[in-house]
């Protein structure tokens, strides 16, 4: 099985013999390759959606048969328990929801060894939620999958910095952090390049005129210039 290089780039987040759960696996694929490739001993699906997890239970045995999976139905991280799983993979879905997902059971989010986040909306806001829930990141990733540039987040819980994300002063962090700069240049400049071009183009609308925004976008600019110069 040959996976997308968003999802090849999210299983080689994950180490030889630690064991993981794919939250909202939909399709299966991730843990179907994780199991067949003999890095993940044991692999956990879990979708809200019982239709979803049907798929999944027929592409792992279309995929992988003879291969032993576990699967759950239900909400997130509730269908854990704490310390059960080494890692992670949450993607697909939107940033707000994924931090509620966390959120939600940090109980359990907290013995987890390292999530891998991808988020398809909100990334800035589930970077901050992160923080505030006393998450370091490990790392910040880019992959292309077609026309879009996905980030990926690697993190643990460390239990620093609990409710300290608003005392951050430098919102444009959030959109925008230093880990990035660890990317491939040709990936990390066209990202870089259409995300000055998204913030110029709503610059240029509210300029001159009462809107909130104005401060905060004129912040991103400067970091995304000066991300830019950077890695030039
Ligand atoms: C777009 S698919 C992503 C599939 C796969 N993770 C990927 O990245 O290719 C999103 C999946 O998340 C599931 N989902 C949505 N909310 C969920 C929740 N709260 N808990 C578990 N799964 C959820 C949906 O049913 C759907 O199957």
């Amino acid at each position: 099985m040959k996976l997308s290089e968003r999802l090849q780039l999210i299983a080689d987040q994950i180490e030889l013999g630690e064991t993981m759960a794919d939250i909202g696996t939909d399709h299966g694929f991730l843990p179907i390759y994780l199991k067949r490739s003999g890095i993940c001993p044991k692999v956990t699906l879990t979708d809200v959606s019982q239709g979803s997890l049907d798929k999944a239970r027929e592409d792992c045995a279309k995929f992988a048969p003879g291969e032993e999976f576990d699967f759950r139905c239900g909400s997130g991280l509730s269908v854990l328990t704490p310390g059960e799983v080494d890692a992670v993979v949450i993607a697909g879905m939107g940033g707000i929801l994924m931090s509620d997902i966390i959120r939600e059971d940090l109980d359990v989010a907290k013995t987890v060894g390292h999530f891998i986040l991808q988020p398809r909306r909100h990334p800035s806001y589930l970077r901050y939620q992160l923080y505030d829930m006393g998450f370091d990141m490990d790392r910040e990733l880019l992959v292309r999958e077609r026309k879009y540039i996905w980030e990926i987040m690697v993190c643990h819980y460390s239990g620093e910095h609990i409710g300290e994300a608003d005392a951050v002063s430098d919102t444009s962090l959030w959109y925008f952090p230093d880990l990035l700069t660890e990317n491939d240049n040709s990936i990390l400049m066209p990202y870089l390049e259409l995300a000055l071009e998204k913030q110029n183009f709503v610059y240029e609308r509210i300029r001159g005129s009462e809107d909130p925004r104005i401060e905060e976008t004129e912040n991103r600019i400067r970091r995304i210039e000066h991300l830019i110069e950077e890695v030039r």
